[in-house]
């Protein structure tokens, strides 16, 4: 057992503990007014609140995307299906061009909607608040579609997994 103690806190045994909350992975996409275009890959995509429409993630200040997170005029959340995992790889990396063959088209807000998410949202910025060594975005949803089909791709433990078929029916 581990106990959140400042002398003993073991940071790696707390991040395998975090990775034990299955969650799906989403790429988030901002458009800045100067077109700028950005995107990374997030696990910390959430729902926060149905009236106003709000959702959060949270921005490592580490991220080369930082700054136009926080200059965005607008949010593109897309989330992956089971079968965009090289997606998934390509946006969690530092890329000079994350876009290149990538399908992907401008959301009204100019944020990237990336083809074959499950779903995507459209996003106007909403909120900021301290979170650390991240920051937490709130972002207000203006639209959003869902695709008819499609699994999510899933990130537990540290690696990406499938739902498996029928279960918890
Ligand atoms: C499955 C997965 C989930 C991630 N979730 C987050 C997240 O929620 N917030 C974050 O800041 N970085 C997250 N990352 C790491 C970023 O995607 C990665 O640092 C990326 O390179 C940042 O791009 P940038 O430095 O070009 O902005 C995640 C990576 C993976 C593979």
């Amino acid at each position: 057992m581990q106990i959140a103690r400042d002398a003993d806190f073991d940071p790696r045994a707390f991040r395998q503990a975090l990775g034990r909350f299955a969650t799906g992975v989403a790429i988030v996409t901002a458009g800045t007014p100067d077109g700028t275009v950005v995107g990374m890959t997030m696990s910390s995509f959430n729902s926060v609140s149905l009236d106003p429409p709000l959702v959060l993630f949270s921005v490592a200040r580490t991220a080369h995307s930082l700054p136009a997170m926080r200059a965005a005029t607008g949010f593109g959340i897309n989330i992956l299906a089971q079968d965009q995992q090289h997606l998934s790889n390509r946006f969690a990396r530092a890329l000079a061009d994350k876009w290149q063959e990538v399908e992907h088209r401008r959301g009204g807000n100019d944020a990237p909607l990336l083809d074959g998410a499950i779903a995507h949202f459209e996003c106007a910025p909403y909120a900021r608040h301290d979170g650390g060594d991240h920051e937490i975005f709130l972002a207000r949803v203006l639209r959003f579609s869902t695709a008819q089909e499609g699994e999510p791709l899933i990130f537990f433990g540290g690696r990406y997994h499938a739902l498996a078929a029928g279960a918890a029916g």
